[in-house]
C-alpha cells in the first residue's frame, strides 16, 4: 500500500509510505529555502522522484489544515494530475499529530498529548487514548480561546521578549539566564481537570502587556531580546509556569486514561526543558517525543494515519531515526563541486574559491579536523524530517573548545550570545556525562551534565548546567557514529557538538547546492558531503587588514 501525507497550510510537506514504512518524507521549506513554508507542491515531487512512483500509483492522499476543516472530497487537485477518484481523505489536526508522535514509537499502547498553538475550530490542547492501531479523543480543552492555550500564551511571551512567535527556543534558552523570584507565586496558568487555560485575554505582546498591566507585575520593554535582567527574568517566568501547569495536567490526564507510556506532539513538545520535568513524573512509565512535533509533523501523521487506520495496514515501523530525504548521488555532488569550482574559482570574486577531494575514510579525517579545532558541516544520506539535526545535515565542531560558542555564533551561525549548542554523544557513554537512563536520539530533553565533566565540554554545557543530548546507538547511526567514535579515540571525548547546518533565518540545507551555498556565506572550515571533502582554497587576494585567525 502506498499513501501520501500532506499538509495543506504552513510547515507543508510530503510524506510517503509504502507498505508500512517512510519511503520517503521532506518539509516544503527545505525545498523553497525559505522557513515555515506551506503547501506540498515541491515536496510532494521530491518523493514521488525519489522512489519512481507516479500519482496513479497511489492508494490513499491524506490530507490536514489548521484553522477551519477542509471540506469533504478535498483532494487538493491531485486527481487532476493522475490521483485515482476517491482516493482522498482528510482528517483532524490534532488527530494527525497524536498519530504522528504514538505510531513512530514503539508503545503498544499510549497516552497521546497533543500541546499545539492552534488545531481545527479552535483546538489548542488535546488528548488521545491509543491502542495498536486505533486512536481515540479522550477530551481536550474546551476553553477554546486560543489566547489562552500553552502555545499561544508561549509564543505571546516569545513576541513580546523580541523573536518571530515561531522561534519559542530563545525563549526557552534565554530563560535558563532568569530567576522568577520576582514573581513571587504569580499564576499564569488555571489547571482543573482535563482542563488548562493561562490568564491571558489576547494573543501576542498586547497579552503581554495587559497581563502585566492587570496583575502590576514588570516584564520590562517589549524587544528586549535577552539585553536586561527583567527581560530574561520573564523568560524564566514564562518557561518556569509553563513546565509547572503541564506536569500538573500531564499528571491528570495519566490518571484518567489509566495509561503510562506518553506520546507528546504540537509545537509545545519541542521544549526540551518541559519534556525533562515531564518524563521524571512519577506515574509516568515512559516519555516519547516525534522529532517532527511542530506541524511539520502533520505530513507524516497524516500518511501513518491513512495506513494504518484508514486502509487497516497495521502499525507502520516504529522510528529509529528521523532522516527520511533522498540522498544525492555522486554524480550530483561532483557536478556542483566541479560547477562552483570553475565559476567560483575564476569568476566569483566575493566567495573563496573551493578545493575538493574525494576521501576514503571521511569519517576519520572529519574526526581529525574537528579535534584539530576546525568546524565542518557534515551532510550524509537523507535530511532529517524534524526541527533537529541529527548527524546528516549537522555542522559539527569539538565540544571542549572554550571558545567554539561564540565562535559560532559570531562566524558560523549568527544566533544570539545565550542560544547553547548541543552533544553528541556514543550512547553506551551518554550516563557518565548526563543525568540520563533512556536514549535520548532525537534531542528533546535536556537532563543535567555531571558537574565533574561540566568543564570537560564546555561548548555544550548550557549556563544552568544542562544540555540537550543526542544519544548514537550503534544500529542507528553507523556512519555518524564512527566520526564521534574516532574523535574519542583522538581527544577522549565521546561526543562531538552537533548543531544544525544552517544559517541564521535559513531552513536546514538539503542539497550539495544549498551546503555549498552556506559553505561559502560563512566562517565554515570544511564541508563533508557523502565521501566528498571540500575547503576553502587559499583566495587570489587578500584583504591585509584581517588577521589569519580573525
Ligand atoms: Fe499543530
Amino acid at each position: 500500500m502506498k499513501v501520501l501525507g500532506l499538509n495543506v497550510q504552513h510547515d507543508g510537506g510530503c510524506c510517503l509510505i509504502v507498505d508500512g514504512q517512510i519511503a520517503c518524507a521532506i518539509s516544503e521549506e527545505r525545498l523553497t529555502r525559505k522557513r515555515g513554508a506551506g503547501g506540498w507542491w515541491y515536496s510532494l515531487r521530491y518523493c514521488l522522484e525519489a522512489t519512481g512512483l507516479q500519482l496513479r500509483d497511489i492508494d490513499l492522499a491524506v490530507f490536514s489544515s489548521y484553522g477551519d476543516d477542509l471540506p469533504a472530497g478535498f483532494d487538493g487537485g491531485l486527481t487532476a494530475f493522475g490521483l485515482r477518484p476517491r482516493r482522498s481523505a482528510v482528517i483532524d489536526h490534532h488527530l494527525s499529530h497524536a498519530a504522528s508522535s504514538f505510531f513512530a514509537s514503539s508503545f503498544d499502547d499510549a497516552l497521546a498529548v497533543v500541546l499545539d498553538g492552534a488545531g481545527n475550530n479552535g483546538d489548542t490542547e488535546s488528548y488521545f487514548v491509543c491502542e495498536g492501531n486505533r486512536i481515540e479523543r479522550l477530551g481536550w480543552n474546551r476553553d477554546r480561546t486560543s489566547a489562552r492555550g500553552v502555545g499561544k500564551t508561549y509564543e505571546a511571551f516569545t513576541s513580546f521578549l523580541g523573536w518571530p512567535m515561531m522561534d519559542s527556543g530563545s525563549t526557552m534558552a534565554l530563560a535558563a539566564y532568569g530567576s522568577s523570584e520576582r514573581y513571587g507565586s504569580l499564576e499564569l496558568f488555571d489547571v482543573s481537570g482535563d482542563q488548562i487555560s493561562s490568564h491571558l485575554t489576547e494573543k501576542y505582546v498586547q497579552g503581554v502587556l495587559e497581563y502585566s498591566k492587570k496583575y502590576g507585575v514588570d516584564f520590562g520593554e517589549p524587544f528586549s531580546r535577552g539585553q536586561t535582567q527583567v527581560s530574561r527574568d520573564a523568560a524564566r517566568f514564562i518557561q518556569d509556569r509553563t513546565e509547572r501547569a503541564l506536569k500538573q495536567w500531564i499528571s491528570g490526564l495519566v490518571r484518567k486514561s489509566g495509561k503510562t507510556n506518553v506520546c507528546l506532539a504540537g509545537g509545545v513538545a519541542l521544549n526540551c526543558v518541559a519534556n525533562e520535568g515531564i518524563r521524571r513524573m512519577p506515574g509516568i512509565g515512559s516519555l516519547f517525543v516525534t522529532p517532527a512535533a511542530s506541524d511539520k509533523g502533520q505530513a507524516v501523521g497524516n500518511a501513518m494515519y491513512g495506513f494504518s487506520v484508514i486502509l487497516n495496514g497495521g502499525r507502520p515501523k516504529s522510528f529509529i531515526r528521523d532522516s527520511f530525504g533522498k540522498s544525492h548521488d555522486e554524480a550530483e555532488i561532483r557536478l556542483v563541486l566541479e560547477r562552483r569550482q570553475e565559476l567560483g574559482n575564476n569568476f566569483i570574486v566575493e566567495a573563496p574559491p573551493i578545493e575538493f577531494a574525494r576521501v576514503p575514510a571521511i569519517e576519520s579525517e572529519v574526526a581529525k579536523l574537528i579535534a584539530a579545532g576546525k568546524t565542518v558541516g557534515w551532510m550524509q544520506g537523507g535530511s532529517e524530517i524534524g526541527s533537529r539535526a541529527l548527524g546528516h545535515r549537522s555542522i559539527l565542531a569539538d565540544p571542549s573548545r572554550p571558545d567554539i560558542q561564540e565562535h559560532l555564533n559570531r562566524r558560523v551561525k549568527n544566533r544570539a550570545w545565550f542560544r547553547p549548542y548541543a552533544p553528541s554523544v556514543l550512547a553506551e557513554a551518554a550516563d557518565a556525562y548526563f543525568d540520563l537512563d533512556v536514549s535520548s536520539p532525537f534531542m528533546l530533553l535536556a537532563p543535567r551534565v555531571h558537574a565533574d565533566k561540566a568543564g570537560s565540554i564546555p561548548g555544550v554545557v548550557h549556563v544552568d548546567g544542562t544540555s540537550r543530548p543526542q544519544t548514537v546507538s550503534s544500529n542507528d547511526e553507523p556512519r555518524f557514529r564512527k566520526v564521534i567514535a574516532e574523535f574519542c579515540a583522538i581527544r577522549g571525548l565521546p561526543l562531538v557538538l552537533n548543531t544544525s547546518f544552517n544559517l541564521s533565518g535559513e531552513p536546514i540545507v538539503e542539497s550539495p547546492r544549498d551546503a555549498i551555498s552556506a559553505f561559502l556565506r560563512s566562517g565554515l572550515d570544511y564541508v563533508a558531503i557523502e565521501d566528498y571533502l571540500v575547503w576553502k582554497a587559499q583566495p587570489l587576494w587578500k584583504n591585509p587588514a584581517r588577521s589569519e585567525s580573525a
